[in-house]
């Protein structure tokens, strides 16, 4: 790891630009590494085998890039690799679920819904988080297809996204939850709609944030962090076309200048 100055981050695509924002707003000074696995995007219908395969291609290209710490900024290549990515590497890595533990302390009602994607709800890892951290809470889940698409073309503000998203939420809606987990990366760009949807009285909870703070604990564990004073910076990669992801990264991460560099892997 001598020289390893970055912090990578992946997903199936651009979801995990959500994380990558939280990440920015905690450690302004650290250096990210972004990739998008475009190509294959989504992950969320997949096998477990293709998923683990592909986190394990990634990690490495991550890896040769430098990275000192590896954030798997998706929580269905989470559930699907991040023990056995852990135990092939050795750089710490991060990953994220779907916060039933916060959904559970914030509802008021007992009732809480959970949009992720269809690999999410399947796994083991997930029936155990709500085992573990469940509490008695009546638990509603909604596999969400179609969603993950809607962000990765950039056009979410196109007239079949509302109506999608009322069929995701209103059966949950109709169970009376009174809060609603985002238990994709992906989803917190399309939090306005699930506003919207669920109106004013309904807690939204992402996970975005609450990874950041791991992330900054795990650097300081590991005594990682960068001790410069300027700015980090950031950099791009994806499997897929970059003049198809290039303008939807833009748009998500905010800057117009940025490139977006094309990995065959
Ligand atoms: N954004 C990812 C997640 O958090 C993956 C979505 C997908 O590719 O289906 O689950």
């Amino acid at each position: 790891m001598s020289g390893a100055r970055l912090i990578g981050l992946f997903d199936s695509g651009v979801g995990g630009i959500s994380v990558m924002k939280e990440v920015r707003r905690l450690l302004p000074a650290e250096d990210l590494a972004y990739f998008a696995d475009s190509a294959y995007c989504p992950y969320g219908g997949r096998l477990l085998e293709f998923i683990r395969e592909r986190a394990f291609v990634i990690s490495d290209f991550l890896l040769s890039r430098g990275v000192k710490l590896i954030v798997i900024a998706s929580n269905t290549t989470s559930i699907a690799a991040l023990d056995v990515v852990r135990e092939r590497i050795n750089v710490p890595v991060v990953g994220i679920e779907p916060a039933v533990k916060p959904a559970v302390s914030a509802t008021r009602n007992g009732k809480v819904g959970v949009l992720a994607t269809e690999v999410t709800l399947s796994g083991g890892r997930f029936n155990a988080l709500v085992e573990r951290y469940g509490n008695g809470v009546e638990v509603f889940t909604q596999p969400c297809p179609g969603l993950v698409e809607l962000v990765e073309s950039g056009r979410w503000e196109r007239p079949e996204a509302g109506p999608l998203l009322c069929r995701y939420l209103e059966p949950m809606l109709a169970r009376g939850v009174d809060t609603i987990v985002l238990g994709c990366t992906h989803y917190p760009f399309l939090r306005f709609l699930v506003e919207e949807i669920a109106g004013p009285e309904i807690k939204i909870i992402d996970t975005g944030e609450a990874v950041a703070r791991q992330v900054v604990r795990v650097l300081e564990k590991f005594n990682l962090g960068n001790m410069n004073a300027g700015p980090g910076g950031e950099q791009f990669f994806t499997s897929g076309e970059p003049e198809k992801v290039g303008p939807v990264v833009r748009l998500l991460w905010g800057e117009p200048g940025i490139s977006v560099e094309r990995v065959t892997c």
